[in-house]
């Protein structure tokens, strides 16, 4: 008889490996993995969590209007070309269920966010890896990357892990060369931390083309990581294909309600980001004295390259931060195995990294 087999190309799929966030036989470890906000939510968003959480026996809002008109308003556009997601990931898979025929391409870059593959593949898409130059996006490989089987493109927009970012001028550029049945996806995840005069996330890019969408998420700047809340917003052919693909109610009561609260508090994400801004030049500064690459960086975390020479390898170093019961994320599923990221956190965390780097750093120096 037969047996239960997944599609075709399901089994080749690498899973998702997510931070850690334990180290064995610690009580407690500080996490600096998964580039969540160290200041957590607006306590207006945990008032509103709760609050709804009187309601949990009722499905929630299926359009989520109010969520969308907070979005909206936070940044003057169109609700009706917003669609929620639990999280941007659920977001990259329907747009693949819904854009890539079994066989199409997608473009992701040599270090882009893993789910990007993840997303092609159990969509049934061929997922293309093409160069970056310097750690960054490079429009030229991606151009030259398309074929006619070319449906999308992912670009993370500042990138995890690389921490890079490329000017909206570059963006368009990729935009204006691609044929014009290619979706290109911005990912902004982190676009909030970035104060660059030439970065935009792509609103206007959006506003303006028929094939570009943006997607955004409360899962970083916003500390609502654990809601799964994300947004894109899109022309609306893309909007009306997500409508169609996405469950019925994907985004839950409680987390509606905490990010409607958590985009209004305008105060608590304009700290959270002074605070990035102070310490990422910090821990950049202080880090590269200690003989570490660091690779110059727009959002909330660090990429670090270690020598590997003296024992001073990546492999090492987290191996070291572990016993100090320190978290970072190893990057070599990222094809970066001589790197580690370091996601920026309250003082005396990043305090801790630093003082645990430079006692890396320093041993056996001299031998
Ligand atoms: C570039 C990028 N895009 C998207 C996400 C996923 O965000 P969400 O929590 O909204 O699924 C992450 C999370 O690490 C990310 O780094």
């Amino acid at each position: 008889m037969g047996e239960v087999t997944p599609r075709e190309g399901i089994e080749g799929i690498t899973p998702y490996k997510a931070g850690e966030s334990k180290v064995a036989g610690r009580e407690t470890a500080i996490k600096l993995s998964a580039n969540e906000t160290p200041l957590g939510p607006s306590p207006k968003a945990r008032e509103a969590f709760l609050a709804a959480a009187e309601t949990m026996e009722i499905y929630p809002d299926g359009g989520y209007g109010p969520l969308r008109a907070a979005i909206a308003r936070r940044f003057g556009l169109d609700a009706n070309r917003i669609v929620c997601g639990n999280g941007s990931d659920e977001l990259f898979h329907l747009l693949a269920q819904a854009f890539l025929g079994k066989g199409d391409e997608a473009i992701h870059t040599e270090h882009g966010f893993a789910v990007y593959r993840i997303a092609t593949q159990a969509a049934g898409g061929v997922p293309v890896e093409v160069k970056e130059t310097g750690l960054t996006t490079d429009v030229d490989a991606i151009l030259a990357g398309v074929t006619d089987r070319t449906r999308m493109v992912f670009i993370a927009n500042p990138n995890n892990p690389t921490g890079t970012y490329i000017p909206i001028d570059e963006v368009k550029r990729l935009q204006a060369g691609l044929p014009g049945n290619v979706v290109l996806v911005l990912d902004a995840a982190y676009a909030e931390y970035v104060q660059r005069n030439d970065y935009e996330a792509g609103l206007e890019l959006v506003a303006t083309s028929s094939n570009v969408v943006m997607t955004r998420t409360f899962s970083k700047v916003h500390g609502l990581a654990a809601l799964r809340v994300g947004w894109a917003y899109g022309p609306e052919t893309i909007v009306d294909a997500l409508n169609r693909v996405r469950g019925p109610f994907n985004v839950g009561g409680p987390a509606q309600a905490a990010a409607i609260a958590a985009i209004e508090d305008t105060q608590h994400v304009a700290k959270a980001v002074a605070h990035n801004e102070e310490w990422l030049e910090i821990l950049a500064t202080r880090i590269s004295a200690l003989g570490i690459e660091v690779i110059p960086a727009v959002a909330n975390f660090l990429l670090l390259r270690f020598p590997g020479t003296d024992g001073k390898t990546a492999e090492a170093a987290d191996a070291f931060l572990k016993s100090r019961g320190l978290i970072l994320r190893p990057t070599g599923s990222y094809k970066l195995p001589d790197c580690i990221r370091l996601t920026v956190g309250l003082a005396e965390q990043n305090e801790a990294v630093i003082a645990a780097l430079s006692d890396f750093m320093g041993q056996g120096a001299g031998a």
